[in-house]
């Protein structure tokens, strides 16, 4: 057992072979054939992305940020110098995943372009759509450069990365707000919520 979960590779492999001996008992493996299967499988892809996505989002937001002006000045390097980027590098590409699977899930159900247009009957998961790709949009093109400033990734005057560091701060609140509506709206057009 310890030599497993000593390495997060093989963790993360053992809940696949436990999660494959649950499909196999369940008798998943006739199904995958089936189109509507690949569908959930994706919804599942989806799920585990967003997971990662808003895990890391709430991360900064709960525990990092308000951490910091705790953390006295010399210890301050080893979250800028190592925790942020690995948790940014994880973030944002676990964002692409969600908007990617996300995307995908819709087009395989037949409803992206009714949903991106809030047509009756889609205007839920629709909406919750576009508040995602929102925040997306605030990972990749917000957030992520003005973090590389802000963590001398990109080197830039004291002042500069300054207005960087609050920049991306200002940006990570935006999302953490968007994310409360945008994961209701998300669950609620399956399961009836709104
Ligand atoms: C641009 C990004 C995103 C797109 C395009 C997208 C799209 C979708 C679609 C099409 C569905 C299926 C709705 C249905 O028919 O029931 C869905 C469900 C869902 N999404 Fe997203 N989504 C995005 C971001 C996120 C994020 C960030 C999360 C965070 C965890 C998330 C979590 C979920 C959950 C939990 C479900 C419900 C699955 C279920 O009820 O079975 N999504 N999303």
């Amino acid at each position: 057992m310890g030599a497993i979960f000593q390495s997060l590779g093989r963790t993360i492999i053992a809940g696949i072979v436990v999660l494959l001996i649950i499909m196999g008992i369940a008798g998943t493996f006739a199904k995958v054939g089936d189109m509507q299967w690949w569908t959930f499988f994706m919804r599942w892809l989806h799920v585990l992305s967003g997971v990662m996505w808003i895990g890391l989002l709430w991360y900064f937001n709960f525990v990092q940020i308000p951490s910091m002006p705790k953390i006295p000045d010399e210890h301050k390097p080893a979250v800028g110098k190592v925790i942020a980027p690995t948790a940014l590098f994880w973030f944002r590409w676990a964002a692409l995943a969600t908007v990617v699977t996300g995307v995908l899930l819709a087009w395989m159900q037949g409803y992206i372009g009714s949903a991106l247009t809030l047509r009756p009957g889609f205007a839920t998961i629709g909406t919750g759509m576009w508040f995602a790709l929102v925040m997306a949009f605030n990972v990749w093109f917000i957030i992520w450069p003005n973090q590389k400033k802000a963590l001398g990734i990109v080197t830039v005057p004291a002042d500069e990365k300054a207005k960087a560091a609050r920049s991306a701060m200002l940006a990570s609140r935006f999302n953490t707000m968007l994310s409360v509506p945008m994961l209701f709206l998300m669950v609620a057009q399956q399961n009836g919520g709104l």
